[in-house]
């Protein structure tokens, strides 16, 4: 399925993040020409990509990709025929903190679009978010329903944005898009610091013995999608034609209640712990339950990891990495 990235010139920005690591191993792993990533390392991690160092395929930049001049470079030099826009200001407590940053994200969009449609990129995907639906107005949230109308935070308007300008340049000028709206992806490598994700977070403090604390009264829920179920159809939404110009949820259908996550994480642990309670944070959202139905349809795929199963890869990930940084 994947042949046209064999071989391929490839551009991940973001690419030392979580989610982007893990994308540059699979394409590597698949056969891809050459795989560019553009990274500020706001939030990622050289060592996320270090394994890759040596690959003469793979090429790091240390930059902006809000950065006109540092974007323009990037498509001279390297001439991606695919790209993978990730870089975002990512994270409810970072998102925030700094407001007025996220909205920078703007600037990269269009230079995405713009360098891509100058240069015959030959598909651009644009990782956007569930936060479009804001807080849903119907459940399931389907693509073609209601979206956040009146955005609180600029990330969902940053991803809003996106989005449309994805739709924009497919159907004005003819260059193959697609965005796609994760839910909650989670796994090795995400950020455990309180401006990371639920998972990785609870999880980090559940391991060091202290109990999850969860905003509100634990009933607010999220879908769960295990990174290398998020990847598969990452992948798929870039080689699929059918995908040109659309915008996807990727989730799993299967939403869980924070309290249940928490629950979860302190069982696997075996852990004495309970879950500490603290008030709702200003832009958080109450429910997220995906759509999946254009997902399978357009891509044939399904998040199918079990939540439990996903969590135990991620904690050993996570025990593991401790137990190294503390002989180091
Ligand atoms: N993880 C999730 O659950 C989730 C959910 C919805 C959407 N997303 C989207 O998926 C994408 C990847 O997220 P992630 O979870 O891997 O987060 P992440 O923070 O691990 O990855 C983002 C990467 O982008 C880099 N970056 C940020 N701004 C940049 C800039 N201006 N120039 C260059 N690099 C920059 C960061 O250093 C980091 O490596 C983001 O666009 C995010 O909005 C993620």
């Amino acid at each position: 399925m994947f042949e046209s990235l064999k071989g391929a010139r490839i551009l991940v920005t973001g690419g030392a993040g979580f989610v982007g690591s893990h994308l540059v191993d699979r394409l590597l792993e698949l056969g891809a020409g050459k795989v560019v990533v553009l990274d500020n390392l706001m939030t990622g991690k050289r060592e996320n990509v270090e394994q890759h160092a040596a690959d003469a395929r793979f090429t790091f930049i240390h930059g902006d990709a809000n950065h006109r001049g540092t974007l323009e470079t990037v498509f001279l030099v390297h001439q991606p025929e695919y790209v993978f826009h990730l870089a975002a200001l990512v994270g409810v407590k970072r998102v925030e903190e700094q407001p007025l940053e996220v909205l920078k994200d703007l600037d990269g969009l269009r230079g995405i679009f713009e360098l891509s449609h100058y240069h015959g990129v030959k598909k651009v995907l644009f990782t956007s978010s569930s936060e479009a639906y804001g807080e849903p107005v119907a459940m399931p949230s389907a693509e073609h329903g209601p979206l956040n109308a009146n955005p609180r935070d600029p990330y969902a308007l940053v991803k809003l944005i996106g989005e449309n300008l994805s739709h924009h340049y497919w159907h004005k000028y003819g260059l193959p898009t697609v965005a796609l709206r994760f839910f909650n992806v989670y796994g090795p490598r995400q950020e455990s610091s309180g401006y990371g994700f639920v998972v990785s977070i609870f999880l980090d403090r559940v391991m060091k013995g202290l109990a999850p604390v969860i905003f509100g009264d634990g009933t607010a829920t999220r879908d769960f999608v295990f990174y290398k179920d998020n990847i598969e159809c990452i992948l798929r939404s870039m080689v699929k034609e059918e995908t040109n110009g659309e915008t996807i949820n990727i989730g799993k259908g299967k939403p869980t209640e924070i309290k249940e996550l928490a629950e979860m994480i302190i069982g696997l642990s075996g852990k004495d712990l309970k879950p500490e309670y603290a008030p709702t944070r200003k832009i958080e959202i109450k429910y997220r339950s995906p759509d999946t139905a254009k997902m399978e349809k357009l891509l044939g795929c399904k998040a199918t990891t079990p939540l439990e199963e996903g969590l135990r890869i991620t904690y050993a990930y996570l025990e593991e990495k401790n137990r190294t940084a503390c002989v180091s």
